[in-house]
């Protein structure tokens, strides 16, 4: 008889493990488009404060990332007890999943959301359901719908990846008002920043924006998960944080690696916090060349959705210049941009805001191909 080997937990055989955004081209010089960085980089401060970490990397991190909380409390206005902070907002989602939910619950996202709500779910050996969009944006009726007895955790991003979407304050309300007080509303913001004073104004549509602080702040079930790897450039730390009501944090804390962010993405992450002019420059670059983007690529022919991120979802017709064929293309040009089959939508591209010269780039190349 042959020995019983090792064997993971059921349902981790049937992950589809993540895949990042290609960082390497077929060319030598390189333009990485495909994981949504900020093409400025970090606040020089949050540099400074990394290299100056450097000098003691032989001491533990603080556990309860203190100074951290407390930059993050202060620019936002909340308390640092109300905040935990994990290695990326993905460590945060596995924690809330492990948490709160396991064999025989059912963990609930959108369509096109997150996939790592999906890993995590099958990962802690829950059930996930996912709720069909319109247009490409969350359907708080759909997720509604699909809300049963065994929920225990809805995830929305807000706005999403990759789809660029996003749902006003008021149906977010709405979705909260309509879950069990058992079920978790996580809303995950992390691109939250580059819509804040967004100067497209959301108001407009008379939909406003949210990504979950206000319900996070007065609700004993709502989570907002929020990161340092966006606007704030500092990807490559992993730092990210959630709001959340105390029963939550406690649980949370309980779980957590005991130095879960390393001290040096903790000072580099408190002081791009406190860096509030650098973030506002990255807000505005960022919504300059996103519409001027948005505008040169309609102009090609291409159907673009409206995005309030840091990146554009572009649709491509099928035949000679399909996804697949215009991806191919850019990478022999040295632009990387992210494939989406995976996210149930192989006929796009997703294409994250650069620096000026990457995105005229894309543009020229786009054009090119097309001719
Ligand atoms: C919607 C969303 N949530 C969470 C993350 C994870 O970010 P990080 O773990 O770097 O904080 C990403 C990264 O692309 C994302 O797009």
């Amino acid at each position: 008889m042959l020995p019983r080997l090792p064997q993971p937990k059921p349902g981790i055989p049937g992950i589809a493990p993540y895949v990042g955004g290609k960082s390497k081209a077929l060319g030598g010089r390189a333009i990485k488009l495909s994981s949504n960085e900020s093409p400025l980089g970090p606040s020089p401060r949050a540099r400074k404060a990394f290299i100056e970490a450097g000098k003691r990397l032989h001491r533990y991190p603080d556990g309860n990332a203190t100074v951290l909380r407390e930059a993050i409390g202060k620019v936002h206005g909340i308390a640092p007890e109300r905040i935990v902070c994990g290695a990326g907002s993905d460590e945060l989602i596995g924690l809330l999943v492990h948490a709160y939910a396991g064999e025989g619950d059912e963990v609930l996202y959108s369509e096109h959301g997150f996939l790592m709500y999906k890993i995590y779910a099958q990962a802690a050996g829950a059930t996930p359901v996912s709720a069909p969009e319109k247009n490409l944006r969350t359907d708080v009726d759909a997720l509604l719908a699909r809300v049963s007895p065994r929920t225990k955790i809805v995830f929305i991003a807000n706005p999403n990846n990759p789809t660029g979407s996003y749902i006003g304050k008021k149906e977010l309300q709405r979705l909260h008002k309509g879950l069990p007080p058992h079920v978790i509303l996580a809303v995950d913001g992390a691109y939250a920043e580059y819509v804040e004073n967004f100067p497209l104004s959301l108001q407009d549509r008379g939909e406003g924006y949210s990504c979950g602080h206000e319900l996070a702040a007065t609700t004993e079930n709502t989570v907002m998960l929020r990161t340092f790897s966006k606007i704030y450039g500092l990807s490559s730390l992993r730092v990210g944080w959630a709001y959340a009501p105390a029963a939550i944090i406690d649980a949370l804390n309980r779980i957590r690696g005991p130095f879960n962010v390393s001290q040096p993405g903790q000072e580099a992450a408190a002081a791009a916090m406190r860096d509030t002019a650098f973030t506002a420059k990255a807000r505005k670059f960022n919504a300059r060349w996103l519409a001027w983007l948005s505008r040169e690529i309609g102009k090609l022919g291409l159907k673009v959705y409206p995005s309030i991120a840091n990146f554009l979802l572009v649709e491509f017709p099928k035949g000679k210049h399909n996804a697949a064929k215009v991806n191919a293309f850019l990478m022999k040009r040295g632009l990387i941009v992210r494939e989406v089959g995976n996210y149930g939508l192989p006929e796009c591209l997703r294409i994250s805001v650069g620096l000026e010269e990457d995105n005229r780039a894309v543009i020229k190349a786009l054009r090119d191909f097309l001719s």
